[in-house]
């Protein structure tokens, strides 16, 4: 069977496919990373045929014992692909002939390669899914549990990446959970999308045997038959949808990634990473570079890429089936690999974090992070905010000149800017106080933090595949 001439289609031609034509249409060096979902649907199908009287329940046998061996060839790394048998379903077929005889060829009967690659995708998406809701898991439990360690560590808060206000160094871990969060809803929404079964549409049209769609979806663990034959064979908006949940999580990703190569520069000096995620240098001895996150942003933009060539690809196809689909796997695979080493990377990171505390908290001082508490005090004594913020800016302006942060003034200093400041100042002035003062939902005090976390632990198990 591995002859220049595909003998599935021999039949019709009078010359053998061009070499190079054979190579540029083969997809069997990519695809056979579907042949266990290929094995899977296969056996399922065979299993459907027989019980609805198209196969006797020997040929289903000898089908699904050829079919185990043809795994276990595969997992031992026996098995020989060919590149003239075009693509992994047709190198399994072909062998499950040379191995049983003609019954092989009956395995095909009532089914298409347009349904059954729809079918593989569908079930390696959802084992993928699955493994990369794991990690995803990981991930937010590490990042909730260092949050609640880290409720009390004040760190500056930033806009425009200019010192803005003390955080919580939890509460700014919790707003990378949050990005998380939607993330995994977007995955599992995705999913259900995923999980609904092409097999039965066979080329296009559906088949003429008695198949019963429903006994193959339930033995494949899919929810349900696709409804459309012509949009189950060439409907591949399941792998955008996953490539676009795919870049979302690396943007997030990306960001926090830059957030700690910042972090670890010694013109920050906020965290430290231990060594084992990090390289040195081949020529400066004192370099400890952040490698992993800055790798994790890099590869965002191959993540995007394949978002772009799926939506590109199905842009203009008419329906049904169209060759062009073929070019979905690449993409698809790379996504699915990039998403679980990142999620891998930060999983393993992210619990790893020490925060340096006294560095963090001496950056918020430094930067008049309290100067809008120091407003509103002025705004609770009856200073309309206006003015308050004029007269704050006033005291800035004082610090900068005699480098001093608010709460360093004396109370005379102060008192220069407005009359209406007392002793009690000092306590807004703090960071400790201006922190425990944001004290609502999703505010930044220690308590809402801790609080925070045990909800963000509890909508996590909430979340069910599936569902
Ligand atoms: N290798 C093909 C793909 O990946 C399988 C389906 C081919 N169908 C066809 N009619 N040529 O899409």
């Amino acid at each position: 069977m591995s002859q220049a001439t595909n003998q599935s289609w021999g039949g019709r031609f009078s010359e053998p496919t061009d070499a190079f034509v054979a190579r540029f249409t083969a997809s069997v060096n990519f695809d056979q990373r579907l042949a266990r979902q290929d094995i899977q649907g296969s056996i399922a199908h065979a299993t459907m045929l027989a019980r609805v009287g198209v196969l006797t329940d020997e040929e289903r046998d000898a089908i699904i014992s050829g079919l185990n061996e043809i795994q276990g060839e595969i997992e031992r790394g026996e098995f020989n692909w060919s590149v003239p048998l075009e693509d992994v379903h047709m190198n399994i077929e072909a062998r499950l002939t040379d191995k049983i005889g003609i019954t092989g060829k009956k395995l095909h009967t009532g089914r298409s390669r347009n349904d059954q690659v729809a079918t593989d995708i569908r079930l390696f998406m959802r084992d993928e899914i699955d493994v990369i809701e794991v990690e995803l898991k990981r991930l937010r439990e590490g990042m909730i549990e260092l949050a609640d360690r880290e409720a009390d560590t004040i760190m500056p808060g930033f806009t425009h990446l200019q010192t803005a206000q003390p955080v919580t160094f939890g509460h700014h871990i919790l707003a990378w959970q949050e990005m998380l969060a939607r993330d995994h809803e977007r995955l599992l929404d995705c999913r259900k999308r995923v999980n609904v079964m092409p097999l039965g549409a066979a080329a296009l049209a559906g088949t003429t045997y008695p198949i019963d769609r429903h006994v193959t979806a339930e033995l494949l663990g899919f929810d349900r038959p696709s409804e459309n034959s012509l949009d189950a064979v060439s409907d591949r908006d399941f792998a955008i949808e996953f490539t676009s949940f795919a870049s979302i999580l690396l943007m997030h990703l990306s960001r926090m990634s830059e957030e700690l190569v910042l972090w670890t520069s010694a013109q920050f000096n906020f965290i430290d990473l231990p060594d084992r995620f990090c390289t040195g240098s081949s020529i400066m001895p004192q370099k400890k570079n952040p490698d992993v996150p800055e790798l994790v942003r890099g590869k965002t933009g191959r993540v995007y890429g394949h978002l772009m060539a799926l939506l590109t690809l199905m842009k203009s196809q008419p329906l049904a089936y169209n060759k062009d689909n073929q070019e979905d796997k690449e993409p698809l695979f790379d996504a699915v690999d990039t998403v679980r080493d990142c999620l891998k990377a930060f999983a393993d990171m992210v619990p790893a974090i020490e925060p340096k505390k006294a560095s963090m908290y001496e950056a918020a001082r430094r930067g008049f992070s309290t100067a809008t508490d120091l407003a509103d005090y002025l705004v609770r004594k009856g200073v309309a905010f206006r003015d308050a913020h004029e007269i704050v800016g006033q005291s800035v302006a004082y610090g900068l000149k005699t480098e001093k942060d608010l709460s360093e003034m004396s109370l005379d200093e102060l008192k220069q800017f407005s009359a209406t400041i007392e002793q009690d100042v000092f306590e807004v002035l703090t960071l400790e106080g201006s922190v425990a003062a944001r004290n609502h939902i999703g505010g930044t005090a220690p308590n809402q933090v801790r609080a925070a976390a045990q909800r963000a632990r509890e909508a996590m198990a909430a979340l069910k595949a599936g569902a």
